[in-house]
């Protein structure tokens, strides 16, 4: 099962709003599984289309493996939107696939209400929290185009700008496949 090339920081998809799904098929489903192999392969929880090149509103989580979050299965969601966000807001450090080494604390909702459709065409309606919303929030930013930078103050988004530059240049140490150079 292929495991395919992550895009990172200055690939130009990142920065894209992705396309709707508008048929789920039998292609369409490999697809998804090449994601969850791609994002295990990475040891990641969570990978958005845009970040395997795809221009598809879909992405895939999998916390299982964390600690308290056993209970959650992993999750495909196509076409996802918020449709809710709660007032509570905490922050958590966070890292991503196409930042590699890469940290920085990002403030978001603690809990929202999420619609999106599962592999088998259903609408699906969730609440979610913690770590689960967190993950949710941050795949859902990929699919808008927007990363971690976008997300924190100016201070601290300057602060990240060498390591930035490190990542786009693909001077940084990554243990998966990422794509060779810039697209
Ligand atoms: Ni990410």
């Amino acid at each position: 099962m292929p495991i395919l090339p992550i895009t990172v920081y200055g690939d130009s998809i990142l920065r894209k709003k992705v396309a709707p799904i508008t048929q789920i098929d039998d292609n369409l489903i490999s697809t998804i599984r090449d994601m969850f192999n791609t994002m295990r392969n990475a040891y990641g929880i969570g990978l958005a289309a845009n970040q395997v090149n795809l221009n598809k509103q879909i992405f895939v989580i999998d916390i299982s493996e964390i600690e308290s979050y056993s209970h959650i299965k992993p999750v495909v969601m196509i076409n996802p939107k918020i449709l809710l966000y709660s007032d509570e807001r905490v922050v958590m450090n966070e890292g991503c696939l196409s930042l590699p080494n890469l940290r920085a604390d990002v403030e978001r909702s603690k809990m929202i209400k999420v619609q999106y459709l599962d592999a088998d065409e259903n609408i699906q309606e969730i609440e979610a929290d913690g770590l689960f919303a967190r993950v949710i929030l941050h795949e859902y930013d990929h699919l808008i185009g927007k990363m971690i930078p976008d997300r924190v103050c100016k201070p601290v988004r300057d602060k990240l700008k060498k390591e930035l530059l490190l990542i786009k240049n693909r001077e940084v140490d990554v243990d998966y496949p990422i794509t060779e150079k810039k697209i």
